[in-house]
């Protein structure tokens, strides 16, 4: 931890959907190749692995029942946007994975959640919506409609900031930017990004947002490196995600690193299997 200021973790609460199901049947995204084998069984493995490695670092793992028929249902981050108790549910692009949004919509009232409300604009959820603490980062340019971006506004009373995403294989914006470390009353929020997937519009906002981010390369972007789940302190990401690694060693975050092989053949890595509760 040379020269950086201390990281201090914060424990937190994620929901998980395990991949009984998982197969890549169709492709609504350039990672997704149905001609490829898959195997549910190997998903199950990176996936557990996934959450005893949050469970290990002292996080809280919540878990819905996957549901035959929905193979993506184990990219739990595109179901709902939690912040400060509030629950906003989805409404997804493709109609192969429409359904999914009420399964989550259930488990939120099932587990005490009065208040989830589901948009009327196209929401991928926290595939596309980044909280910072202070804000909500928003992308758009694949899933998420610009139009859901004012509607998080308005149900979560928190400011969103659009970003424009470009390159169809960071078609979400949890494969391109992750926040390291939340704002505190002390000091902004950290966050990591990899700014080819942004407009130059987009660059130069995050660029003025965000100072001292860890930039991140094609090759940390390639491995879904961005697709990481952080604490504020201990990094979970990709075992690939060597270059990253080793800046957020020298900015003071721990990786913890897993494997996500299989998981990656649909163009999910760990934040995508990660919805984070934020009470
Ligand atoms: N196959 C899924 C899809 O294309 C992957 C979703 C990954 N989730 C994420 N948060 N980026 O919708």
């Amino acid at each position: 931890m040379t020269g950086s200021p201390g990281r201090t973790a914060t424990p937190r609460r994620y929901l998980m959907c395990e991949p009984r199901y998982f197969a890549v049947e169709y492709s609504i995204n350039p990672w997704m190749n149905p001609d490829e084998p898959v195997s549910a069984e190997l998903a199950v493995k990176e996936w557990t692995e996934l959450a005893d490695s949050f469970r290990r670092l002292g996080h809280r793992v919540e878990t819905i029942r996957p549901v035959a028929g929905l193979p993506d249902m184990v990219f739990a981050a595109n179901s709902g946007t939690v912040v400060h108790g509030r629950v906003l549910g989805a409404r997804f692009r493709a109609r192969q994975r429409t359904a999914e949004a009420d399964h989550y919509r259930r488990w939120f009232l099932d587990h005490g959640y009065q208040d989830v409300v589901m948009p009327t604009a196209i929401n991928e959820a926290e595939g596309d919506f980044a909280w910072t603490g202070e804000f909500l980062l928003a992308g758009t340019g694949f899933r998420t409609d610009p139009a859901a971006h004012g509607e998080a506004q308005e149900v979560l009373g928190v400011p969103v900031v659009s970003l424009q995403l470009m390159d169809p294989r960071y078609y979400h914006l949890d494969t391109a930017l992750f926040v390291l470390q939340e704002a505190s009353p002390t000091r902004p929020a950290h966050v990591a990004y990899y700014p080819e997937a942004f407009s130059p519009g987009s660059r130069r906002v995050l660029a003025r947002l965000f100072p001292t981010a860890v930039i991140a390369n094609e090759a940390d972007a390639e491995c879904l490196g961005l697709n990481g789940v952080s604490d504020g302190r201990n990094v979970v990401i990709p075992m690939e995600a060597t270059h990253l690694a080793a800046n957020l060693i020298a900015e003071g975050y721990e990786p913890t690193f897993v494997d996500i092989a299989e998981l990656r053949k649909s163009g999910g890595g760990p934040k995508c299997c990660t919805l984070e509760i934020r009470d």
